[in-house]
């Protein structure tokens, strides 16, 4: 290259380079991300028929009303490329084709994500986003996407933190908004890297199951997803979460208590609320626990703040979050097998013990009084109580 040249091609850059930067929306995702995502309950066996179902019902059920936004189909909607190296949609499950599909779920004030990967293959084995980025991120933009999830598999030697500044950058060139979820399941540490690359959200760990506790291979259960969050929560922060994973509530593998402490920990923990559950066909009490409006409030504070374990006696644990207003969010979480007494002390929310403060029962709606220097209640076994304390 000559000299003229490669000093044109340094101006270019130095011009190109801003309008790039402002094309990645700083207010995206500055609460975590609400929505749906396809691959808990139904796994490959995606279509557009399902999915406008499944807007119907974020809409029919109130979710949308409580903050739900995004309906995502993850892995298994494209099949290949063609000659000019374009994604492919299944034909068979999507014939409308995605771009009507994004529309019908925006004609229903929702916004619509989808998932790729960074390798040469998704984990089901369909075609990755290597070396087709921009043309991939250009695809997305004129589809209508809001929101990618872009995973790890058949990545071999491939640099985690390159190739996710590779798909920010082709997200934000393609013009559209576009949150970036970064699925990399913990291996190179996203938290250290996520928020500079411009990822909005990134996996801490390995795929969640619908179980309350275990570890088979990459799966685990929703208490062993929690152990590994604590320590993480200075990475969080609007703009940039910690992703431990999508939401099993409703899958049928956990009791409703169950169900309710992985909610209240996932609230707390100020992690991506994605509902991974048929919303055609919820019973009340798991509608009740995704759309209480007080536990989705403390997920969804403006500070950004990410709980974080203050107190661990056993299996009993206390999990507390500052809120912009000042007050503390409070999990107590009983992981034993039978009724135990709980109890935080305002020592370990960072208030003076003399401070009289009001204590309120989120999942019963319910003031608890004033009480000082601490509050304890009983807790039923893998269940929590979860309240809010206000000086
Ligand atoms: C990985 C991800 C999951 C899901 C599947 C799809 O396991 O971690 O969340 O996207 O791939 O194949």
């Amino acid at each position: 290259m000559s000299i003229r040249a490669s000093i044109l091609g340094a101006m270019v850059a130095v011009l190109i380079a801003p309008s790039l930067l402002s094309a990645q929306d700083k207010g995206l995702a500055s609460t975590p991300p609400m929505g749906w995502n396809s691959w808990n309950k139904f796994g490959c066996n995606v279509g557009e028929d399902m999915i406008r179902q499944m807007a119907d019902g974020m809409v029919k059920s109130g979710m949308r009303e409580v903050g739900y936004q995004y309906i995502v189909i993850d892995d298994c909607w494209q099949v290949e490329r063609d000659q000019s190296g374009n994604i492919v949609a299944d034909a068979k499950r999507f014939p409308a084709g995605i771009k009507a599909l994004a529309d019908y779920v925006h004609s229903r004030g929702l916004k619509f994500g989808i998932y790729s990967d960074a390798g040469y293959k998704t984990c089901a084995k369909r075609p990755g986003s290597l070396g087709h980025e921009y043309q991939d991120a250009l695809q997305y933009a004129a589809w209508g996407v809001d929101y990618l999830k872009y995973d790890w598999c058949n990545t071999t030697t491939q640099d985690a933190q390159a190739a996710y500044a590779l798909i920010r950058n082709a997200l934000n060139a393609s013009g559209r908004s576009i949150v970036l979820s970064i699925c990399e399941w913990g291996t190179a540490k996203p938290w250290l890297w996520g928020e500079k690359v411009g990822g909005n959200l990134w996996r801490t760990t390995g795929d969640i199951s619908d179980m309350w506790q275990g570890k088979d291979k990459h799966h685990l259960g929703v208490v062993d997803i929690l152990d590994l969050q604590d320590g993480l929560q200075s990475y969080a922060g609007p703009g940039h979460w910690n992703d431990p994973d999508m939401l099993e509530v409703g899958n049928g593998g956990m009791t409703t208590d169950e169900y309710r402490a992985h909610f209240s920990l996932w609230s707390i923990l100020a992690a991506p609320l994605l509902a991974g559950n048929d919303l055609r066909d919820m019973k009340p009490e798991i509608h009740d626990i995704l759309t209480n409006k007080e536990v989705i409030a403390v997920n969804q504070d403006a500070l950004g703040r990410q709980g974080r374990r203050v107190r661990k006696d056993g299996d009993l644990e206390v999990w507390a979050k500052q809120m912009q207003d000042g007050s503390r969010s409070v999990v107590l979480l009983n992981r034993d097998v039978s009724e135990k007494e709980i109890a935080v002390s305002w020592e370990d929310i960072g208030y003076p013990s003399h401070l009289s403060a009001s204590v309120r029962d989120l999942w019963h709606a319910k003031d608890l009084g004033q009480h000082q220097e601490k509050f304890s209640a009983s807790v039923a076994p893998h269940s929590v109580v979860m309240v809010k304390i206000a000086p």
